[in-house]
């Protein structure tokens, strides 16, 4: 069901590094072609290149510290309970995970029930985890690409939103192949977060339809 807004949706995004894909959702958003406003931008790491591309473009940045949590047996828990509370205080509608190298737990998970994305490097289900550009090649694949996914509990598991495939090529090496999916990386996450501002995401079990999609598809961005 298509769903007209009075207000723009209001996302969270958490990210532990350099922050690309951030910033490829803040220039969807100042170019219009995304119907949201981030409200926050959260890292684990103080120094997040991420939090900086936030200060720059006025929106909030807050460093979550993990050390006070560490040592406890719910660590993550109890982290991820201050991550919610300052989501909740910021009355987030979408979190976006975007180079967040934390394992995220049942708190937010089922406080963001199908409200939070996450974007992986690689054509999931194959691939999930670390280094996943180098185990595609040395797998021998020939096709690579990306995936945006909601969040579920198991890492890099939760239903796909839209999938876009990157060729590899002969003389690829992690780091040339990890730039090229990287550049559709930019296309796919501003797409899905305008999909699900729309409310054209639907979810059935492992399956994410979009409604009013084009024949062509609106899921998957093949090789050109
Ligand atoms: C991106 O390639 C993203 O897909 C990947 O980390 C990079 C972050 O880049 N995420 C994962 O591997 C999560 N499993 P960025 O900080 O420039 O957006």
């Amino acid at each position: 069901m298509l769903i007209s807004r009075t207000t723009p949706l209001r996302v969270a995004v958490l990210a532990s590094g350099r922050g690309s894909n951030l910033q490829s959702i803040i220039d969807a958003i100042e170019a219009g072609q995304v119907q949201a406003k981030i409200v926050a931008v959260i890292s684990n790491k103080k120094d997040a290149v991420a939090l900086e591309r936030a200060r720059k473009h006025g929106i909030k940045d807050l460093f979550v510290d993990p050390k006070p949590f560490t040592g406890r047996t719910d660590s993550r828990e109890a982290y991820d309970r201050s991550l919610l509370e300052v989501l909740q205080q910021h009355n987030v509608e979408l979190v976006l995970l975007a180079g967040y190298m934390k394992i995220v737990t049942a708190v937010l998970v089922n406080a963001y029930a199908n409200r939070m994305m996450n974007i992986h490097p690689s054509l999931l289900p194959s691939f999930p985890g670390l280094d996943v550009q180098k185990k595609a090649i040395d797998w021998g694949c020939k096709l690579a690409g990306c995936t945006v996914h909601f969040v579920t509990e198991g890492v890099d598991e939760g239903p796909i939103i839209i999938q876009a495939a990157v060729p590899i090529l002969e003389d690829d090496t992690p780091d040339t192949l990890a730039a090229r999916i990287l550049v559709q990386e930019h296309k796919i996450y501003p797409r899905a977060v305008q999909l699900f501002a729309k409310g054209r995401l639907r979810v059935d079990g492992r399956r994410v339809f979009i409604d009013d999609a084009k024949p062509d598809g609106e899921a998957i961005i093949s090789p050109t």
